[in-house]
């Protein structure tokens, strides 16, 4: 009989601070039988943040880290880093996570950790790109999946969508453009770096 080709998925955290919505496209594109990634867990660092709820109501494992609860941001990483080791946690989505992440803790999940980003990069690093982007005249704005490295949206690009900038495009309706593309390129950039993972697996 011929051997299946997802013999294991990808085991999946998602790191979140605010709405989730960008999470809730990863479960449920994940809940395909033939999705390479499983989504095991999400960790979010604001207890109030709505995406807790919404990954308890897609029964997903979640748990909260709240980062004001340590003196120290590498004694948040540590613990952060220790949860995710205990659930074997092989590839981490970062979406929406609003904490900067130190060079240590970057450094140990080099290359399995992707974050998305709302423009197009290298343009509009940081804080408030779709306001940037209108304010500097861009005809085109969009989002960006790119791993992470020790700098602030600096790693390496995996995959673009862009929206054109309508001369009538407010903040809201940008953004609204702009989430609606992070929904649909986010799910499809996990199940390309999951397949790419497990073909990399000895067998
Ligand atoms: C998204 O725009 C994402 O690109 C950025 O933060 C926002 C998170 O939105 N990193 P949500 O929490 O996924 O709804």
């Amino acid at each position: 009989m011929p051997r299946p080709i997802l013999t294991k998925k990808v085991r999946t955290a998602i790191l979140i601070s605010g709405g989730g919505s960008n999470m809730v496209s990863l479960v449920k594109a994940a809940q395909e039988a033939d999705y390479p990634a499983k989504i095991k867990l999400v960790i979010c660092n604001r207890p109030n943040a709505g995406g807790l709820a919404k990954a308890k109501a897609l029964g997903v494992e979640t748990i909260c880290i709240d980062h004001k609860n340590f003196k120290t941001r590498k004694a948040f990483e540590q613990v952060m880093d220790k949860t995710l080791r205990e659930h074997d946690i092989e590839l981490i989505c970062n979406a929406g996570f609003m904490r900067i992440l130190s060079p240590w803790f970057v450094g140990r999940w080099l290359g399995r950790q992707l974050n998305i980003h709302p423009s197009l990069l290298p343009k509009f690093k940081g804080l408030h790109t779709h306001e940037r982007a209108i304010e500097a005249g861009e005809s085109e704005h969009g989002c960006t999946i790119h791993y992470v490295d020790e700098g602030m949206d600096t790693g390496e690009i995996i995959a673009q969508a862009k929206v054109n900038v309508l001369a009538s495009d407010t903040n809201e309706t940008l953004a609204a453009k702009v989430l609606q593309q992070e929904h649909i390129l986010y799910p499809a950039i996990l199940k390309t770096v999951a397949c790419a993972l497990i073909a990399k697996r000895p067998q």
